[in-house]
């Protein structure tokens, strides 16, 4: 059967929204707008898989989802034309989750590599919740069978495992899916990850080798979306750099990480390739091209940072958005669900 295309990604509401974020997701989330049919999640119970540390706790939580909705409307995403809203609201998400976890094997899931970053050492200590993270995923995706997911590089791996998760659904259940009328046996799609851009990969400005992350405990190793235009100036003045002079050609970034990010950072902000911004810049002191930077920043940023000012300092705009998406993509689960249930053999109430 072929699927309708649908787009489905998910932001978690923990802490500081950052650059990493707006470039490696965010955007791509308001240019497939134009394509196709969208849902955006804010995905509150995705936050609280790890420790109260981390997510903060209920008034945080409920704040840190109001400021991603925001941020997702002050970035360019339509609510009336595509689908905003909080996991939560849809119970179909946590239902859908325990089928897949029949489905999913131990294994896959102690493979996932976030898992072990996250846990650390510890691993006795560790959430099942954390570990499960994966298989949760995947059900979001599925309960809308959606088809594209634009994500950055690092959900690469997740959403492997979604597709994983999809294809042995399909198989286990082949027999039950054609004798409930699909009949090439294909009840989900294996959904396809979305990684485009020049900065699927945004790295922290302190050290060019690792992941732009909200945990870093330096504020300074990321440009947080509701940073102001002093702070982002300062950030990018102050981020790491080489002493070499910036290369002319792209091949001149390789082993040269910090050069590389800044060099992605401003492709992506300009809807530029990096060897064209390289044209520009190339053969110049890293001082000028920041200068540069951070007036681009500046300028693409601060607008967005406003707007979501103005929209949380109205969360009852902000619920009634969320309330209304989550009608909506309670309608597209509910059809899932209830086709889902009889494919298993759960006996519902018609
Ligand atoms: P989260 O909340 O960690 O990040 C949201 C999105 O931002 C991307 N991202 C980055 N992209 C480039 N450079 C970076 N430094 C960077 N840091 C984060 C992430 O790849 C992601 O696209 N598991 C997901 C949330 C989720 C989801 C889903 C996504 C839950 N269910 C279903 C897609 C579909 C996550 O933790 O994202």
């Amino acid at each position: 059967m072929p699927f309708v295309e649908r787009v489905f990604s998910g932001v978690q509401p923990t802490g500081n929204l950052h650059l990493g974020n707006y470039l490696g997701a965010i955007v791509n989330f308001v240019k497939m707008q134009e394509t196709h049919n969208c849902i955006y999640c804010v995905v509150d119970m995705h936050a609280i898989t790890q420790g109260l540390d981390v997510w903060g706790g209920p008034a945080e939580l409920a704040r840190n989802t109001r400021e991603v909705t925001a941020a997702f409307i002050a970035s360019g995403i339509d609510p009336k034309k595509h689908i905003v809203f909080n996991q939560s609201q849809v119970s179909g998400h946590a239902e859908l989750a325990w089928i897949f976890n029949c489905v999913a094997r131990m294994g896959w899931l102690g493979r996932m590599t976030q898992f072990k970053e996250k846990a650390g050492k510890d691993r006795e200590n560790a959430s099942v919740g954390l570990f499960d993270y994966p298989v949760l995923m995947a059900a979001d995706i599925l309960l809308y069978r959606a088809t594209h997911v634009p994500v950055g590089e690092d959900q690469k791996q997740h959403l492997e495992l979604s597709r994983d998760i999809a294809q042995k659904f399909n198989n286990d259940f082949g027999d039950s899916i054609r004798s409930h009328g699909a009949n090439d046996g294909l009840f989900f799609p294996l959904p396809e990850p979305l990684i485009t851009g020049p900065a699927t990969r945004v790295m922290s400005l302190r050290d060019g080798t690792k992941k732009m992350s909200k945990s870093d405990a330096s504020d300074n190793s990321r440009i947080n979306l509701t940073d102001d235009a002093d702070t982002i100036a300062q950030k990018i003045r102050k981020a790491k750099t080489d002493p070499e002079p910036l290369p002319s050609e792209e091949k001149g970034l390789e082993a040269r990480p910090e050069a590389d990010n800044l060099v992605g950072i401003f492709a992506a902000l300009s809807d530029r390739s990096k060897a064209d911004v390289l044209r520009e810049f190339g053969g110049g002191q890293f001082s000028s091209f920041k200068n540069a930077l951070a007036e681009l920043c500046v300028t693409k940023l601060a607008p967005i940072a406003g707007e979501m000012k103005r929209l949380v300092s109205d969360p009852g705009h902000i619920d009634s958005i969320l309330n209304e998406g989550s009608d909506r993509a309670r309608a597209i689960a509910q059809e899932t669900m209830n086709r889902s249930k009889d494919i298993v053999g759960f006996i519902r109430r018609r």
